[in-house]
């Protein structure tokens, strides 16, 4: 792994980051915009922190780009967002490629037009070898789905179901839709709420959790290196203690 740029050691880098890029809407709202240009903006912030994420020598990175939720918005940001997401395929998946990211969608993804679907596919398959960065974009996605569709694929092998905790946890984990990425360590959710909104629910269990108010648009590299400082900061446990 890089040299942080920040001085951070890699043991106190989150190997994992997921975020929740809210806040697009309401900083459109302060400039009188549309809300679709939030969007737009939102995904510029997007780009950026992939970059700063490669920078910094993040390895895994998840964000949430549209719930399962979501689908309930009006007709006609939900088409502009697909417009946006089919156009952020179509124009940056060079430059991730170059850069060694290897891309996935996560969530239930057979809800989306057939060419949207046949865009991922082509982008994941893509940049599969790439190492980089490993980046999860989560799509029609909810951490409630996400454990059922385990549960579900776990009781379709037929198997009987191990006794033993940890060996019933590894075959479960192994079926969620983020394997074989490891759990979150550092979850970021940008827009002032201060909730996880059905994300990833089960790899959340030991994350450290870290709010701000800047809207998604804003967040930018420094905000980023801010997050990851506190996060260096951060004595965590995992249900133990620590001698002083
Ligand atoms: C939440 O803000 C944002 C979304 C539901 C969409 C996220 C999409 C992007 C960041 C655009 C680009 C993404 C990719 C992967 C190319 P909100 O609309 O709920 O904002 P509000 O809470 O201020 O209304």
């Amino acid at each position: 792994m890089p040299d942080s740029p920040l001085g951070i050691p890699p043991d106190m880098r989150p190997a994992h980051v997921a975020v929740v890029m809210d806040g697009n809407g309401r900083w459109a709202k302060q400039r009188h915009l549309p809300r679709t240009i939030g969007h737009q903006r939102g995904r510029r912030a997007v780009r950026r922190l992939i970059e700063a994420a490669h920078q910094l020598g993040v390895p895994y990175l998840t964000i949430f780009a549209f719930s399962s939720e979501n689908w309930s918005r009006p007709a006609a940001e939900v088409d502009a967002l697909m417009r946006l997401f089919l156009k952020a395929l179509q124009r940056d998946i060079d430059e991730m490629h170059r850069n060694g990211v290897r891309l996935r969608f996560i969530g239930d993804c057979a809800r989306f037009s057939p060419a949207l679907q046949s865009l991922m596919q082509q982008a994941e398959a893509r940049t599969a070898e790439n190492r980089q960065l490993f980046l999860q974009v989560a799509v029609s996605y909810g951490g409630q789905w996400d454990i059922l569709q385990a549960v579900r694929s776990l009781m379709a092998s037929g198997d009987a179901l191990p006794a033993d905790d940890a060996a019933l946890r590894a075959r479960f984990e192994v079926q969620l839709a983020t394997a074989p990425c490891p759990p979150v360590d550092l979850f970021i959710r940008t827009g002032g709420e201060q909730r996880i909104s059905n994300f990833l629910l089960w790899q959340l269990a030991y994350a450290e959790l870290y709010f701000t108010d800047c809207l998604w648009p804003d967040f930018d590299r420094a905000a980023f290196e801010t997050a990851l400082a506190w996060f260096a900061h951060r004595q965590r446990r995992f249900g133990g203690v620590i001698d002083d």
